[in-house]
């Protein structure tokens, strides 16, 4: 893929999904927070799940946060209503997907065309789409008998897992290795491959197609 249309230019603000622990949100924020990225800042973070352990990291450290779900709405259209007026008020120009367990409304997917990254755990296009999450992933990999195993970070688009390429970190099968002993190496590596992504992102490195998402200061 070839990257030419223009930067993500000016402050990177970035709105974070997610339904579970938010390990991967709180390795960016640690990033953000040890000053290694200057150029980005955590504006909110959404999950649908009301206690999930990514909504408790926000609000210990003073970040907005908010449970929202499709369940709270009449319609599709008033939720993303909603989703859409809160990373407006936040001056969202970038959605960083951590652990998000719903897809996201197709309005939404284009409205931020480009500007969507999701961490995935395993080496896409391998072992992903749907049903491909959680244990599963790193089941399918030892079931097929794969050397090495790995982190890839992507762009959004309409079908799971599916996006651009843009960062992929490899960790080793190891003999004997389980499920488990798999996805926690993985996981170390998804805490550095997704802040080294939104580093490169936010200091022009990795510079995304052209969107329509206005680049806020
Ligand atoms: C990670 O393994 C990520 O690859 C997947 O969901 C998990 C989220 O973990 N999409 P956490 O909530 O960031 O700890």
């Amino acid at each position: 893929m070839n990257f030419r249309a223009k930067a993500l230019t000016g402050m990177v603000n970035i709105a974070v999904f997610g339904s579970g622990h938010g390990s991967n949100f709180q390795a960016i924020l640690t990033a953000i927070e040890n000053g290694r990225i200057p150029e980005a800042r955590i504006v909110c973070v959404l999950s649908n799940n009301s206690s999930a352990g990514i909504l408790q990291i926000a609000r210990d450290h003073a970040l907005p946060a908010y449970h929202l779900s499709r369940q709270q709405f009449a319609t599709e259209e008033a939720f993303v209503e909603r989703l859409c007026a809160l990373l407006d008020g936040h001056r969202a120009n970038l959605i960083v997907l951590a652990g998000y367990m719903k897809l996201l409304p197709p309005e939404l997917i284009a409205r931020f065309r480009s500007r969507i990254l999701n961490i995935h755990p395993a080496l896409l296009p391998k072992f992903g789409g749907e049903g491909m999450y959680g244990m599963r992933v790193h089941e399918a990999v030892l079931r097929a008998g794969e050397s090495e195993s790995g982190a890839t970070v992507h762009l959004v688009d309409e079908l799971y897992d599916h996006g651009t390429i843009l960062l992929q970190k490899k960790v080793p099968v190891l003999p004997g290795d389980t499920a488990e002993g798999l996805a926690a190496r993985v996981l170390d590596v998804e805490h550095e491959l997704y802040p080294e992504v939104v580093r490169r992102i936010a200091r022009g490195e990795l510079i995304l197609p052209a969107s329509e998402v206005p680049a806020h200061s």
